[in-house]
């Protein structure tokens, strides 16, 4: 009896030593997206280093080492994917990719409609797939390739209001999530695409490298759509919609029919705070699962790691303080999920998280006060 409670609580001790650790301090000045294998091995994030240009961090022993390379994209380095030796990333106006973990990469075959302000990169099930705005396509939608990002296939997406934020792909079923806050419209700026909290921090300034383009701007309001497809970017249907309040973020699908997604919004919003919407049933409902009313609160991504395990990061986000904050969910009721705030960090503000899908630990960028990004693991 005893030893049997001995063990329990060392067991317990154990589960709640894991904390966070910055393991790459200041690593560049921007880092917007990360990647983990399948294998929990091999990791990527990339983004932006002042005066370098667009770079990719590499680490393949837990955060011990770090290779970064800088790779020959425009401006920076926004969104990446990979499925182990094969990486995609994507810059302002072009994409590249690597058969050999990133260590040499080629650019992607340049077609009319490729994806460009891409922000979101995904894989699945062997084919990449970029989320953002096309070529002279302010609100664009989805690039696809099925041969490890050599060559692209653009998807325009009628049905999209805004530009195409993030995705989610389970085989011929795609979500996309769109959206946009109170600003003039610039559709090739991507100041205006990765968050409204980066304006509103003050502390970082993207606009030196971003292209600027549109001379027809117009006032916006704040609007949150979700697309759906369920023939392979054939045709496609708005699931949800919401304007006037918050805008969304990031995605992530369990399976065709279940999905949560991430959005937010200000003080400039009548309903402000962070949220995160959750569908059983293919997007014919989105339950609102948590919500918290606070404009300061903001949430970036959210990520399924087992079919009843989510992440969802984000922070509580001043021009003063920035606190971490990861959401977590290990438990459906009435088919929602339960959120737990896991505990976060301080001085940080996570925009992405990549949990192993095979162990315990997890990885993720966070910005900090010091206008730098810094990757986070956990385990
Ligand atoms: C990482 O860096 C080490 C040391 O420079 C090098 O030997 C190795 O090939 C690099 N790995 C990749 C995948 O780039
Ligand atoms: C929404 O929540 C209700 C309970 O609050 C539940 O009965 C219903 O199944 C949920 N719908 C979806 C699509 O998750
Ligand atoms: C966010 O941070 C502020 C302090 O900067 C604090 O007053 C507020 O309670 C925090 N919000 C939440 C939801 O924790």
């Amino acid at each position: 009896m005893k030893l049997s409670l001995a063990l329990t609580l060392s067991s317990l001790s154990s589960a709640m030593s894991a904390s966070w650790t910055n393991v790459y301090p200041n690593a560049a000045s921007f880092l917007f997206e990360s990647t983990l294998d399948e294998d929990a091995n091999t990791f990527h994030a990339v983004g932006g280093q002042n005066g370098v240009g667009a770079v990719l961090m590499s680490s393949f022993d837990s955060g011990q080492t770090f290779n970064t390379t800088t790779v020959g994209v425009t401006g920076m380095a926004l969104a990446v994917a990979s499925d182990s030796p094969n990486v995609l990333v994507a810059g302002v106006a072009n994409t590249v990719y690597s058969h050999d973990d990133g260590s040499t990469f080629a650019p992607s075959k340049k077609s009319k409609g490729n994806v460009v302000v891409s922000q979101n990169a995904v894989s699945d099930s062997g084919n990449f797939y970029l989320v953002g705005a096309l070529l002279q396509d302010a609100n664009g939608g989805v690039s696809r390739s099925t041969d490890n990002g050599e060559t692209f296939e653009a998807f325009h997406v009628d049905e999209l209001k805004t530009a195409a934020r993030y995705g989610a792909f389970k085989g011929d079923t795609w979500y996309l999530t769109a959206g946009q806050w109170p600003q003039t419209q610039d559709s090739a700026s991507y100041e205006n695409r990765f968050s409204k909290r980066l304006h509103r921090s003050g502390k970082f300034d993207l606009s030196s490298s971003a292209s600027d383009g549109d001379d027809d701007a117009t006032p916006t309001d704040w609007m949150a759509q979700i697309v759906k497809t369920t023939d392979g970017g054939k045709t496609w249907t708005t699931v949800f919609e919401d304007e006037g309040n918050f805008y969304l973020n990031g995605i992530d699908c369990f399976d065709e029919n279940t999905c949560v997604a991430v959005g937010e919004s200000d003080a400039d919003s009548p309903s402000p705070g962070s949220r995160i919407f959750t569908t059983v049933d293919g997007g014919a409902t989105w339950n609102l699962s948590l919500l918290v009313s606070d404009p300061q609160e903001s949430l970036m991504n959210v990520v399924f790691r087992s079919s009843d395990e989510i992440w969802a990061v984000g922070g509580n986000v001043s021009n003063r303080k920035f606190t971490g904050r990861v959401w977590s969910s290990t438990n459906w009721k009435d088919d929602q999920p339960e959120w737990e705030d896991v505990g976060g960090v301080d001085n940080a503000w996570f925009v992405d998280v990549s949990p192993s899908k095979s162990g315990e630990d997890a990885w993720a960028l966070a910005m900090t006060l010091q206008s730098t990004s810094s990757i986070f693991y956990y385990g």
